[in-house]
């Protein structure tokens, strides 16, 4: 088989102390802003955007594109903080193939990954440095930094698995983690409670 460029093997290296990669294809930031509907105390989110519309996270990209294959690489940072009692947390979503699985490396921090299926299968995975979860397919995901400093996590996917965020969008997870006499604690969410 006659090799293209893209076919040859790459290595990118890891900072542990900036929870960070390089060379990286793009980083985007996410803000209270682009998540306030995520979150269930609105004022709180408002408010938060008055005052400096805060990162809440960032995720860096790599692709390894080959003539074959699409494995990539996300590096998520997510930042301490809170809206109202509720931690700082990626919106979360389902991959839009329907037979595509993810690995997710806990590197930096502790906190929790939400899961749930399109039925309501809900199951949460409690975080330290160093937990990797398997995300099978067809459960949406959603990370939550519960800690005092940054968490950050290694994701690795297929680019062909695409990103389906309308259903997260409109129902939210079955369960917020929210802070309670100073502990996370899982409470239903009030959109799910019919
Ligand atoms: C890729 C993946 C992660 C997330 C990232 C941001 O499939 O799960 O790289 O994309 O943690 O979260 P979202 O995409 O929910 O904003
Ligand atoms: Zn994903």
């Amino acid at each position: 088989m006659s090799l293209s460029k893209e076919d040859y093997p790459i290595s990118v290296l890891y900072n542990f102390e900036l929870g960070d990669f390089s060379p990286k294809e793009k980083t985007i930031a996410r803000r209270v802003s682009y998540l306030s509907k995520m979150f269930h105390d609105r004022t709180a989110a408002e408010s938060l955007i008055k005052q400096g519309d805060p990162v809440v996270y960032e995720t860096s990209y790599y692709g390894f594109k080959t003539s074959l294959s699409d494995m990539a690489l996300g590096v998520t940072r997510i930042q301490p903080g809170k809206v109202g009692d509720e931690y700082f947390m990626t919106k979360g979503h389902f991959h839009e193939a329907k037979n595509q699985p993810e690995i997710y490396f806990c590197v930096k921090g502790e906190g929790y990954l939400l899961l749930e299926t399109i039925d309501g299968e809900f199951q949460a995975e409690k975080w330290t440095e160093g937990t990797i979860s398997h995300i099978p397919p067809m459960w949406a995901h959603r990370t939550i930094n519960t800690g005092m400093g940054l968490m950050v996590f290694v994701a690795s996917y297929h680019l062909s698995a695409g990103y389906s965020y309308e259903a997260v969008e409109k129902n939210g997870f079955k369960k917020l983690l929210v802070e309670r006499n100073e502990k996370p604690e899982l409470i239903l969410n009030d959109k799910r409670k019919r």
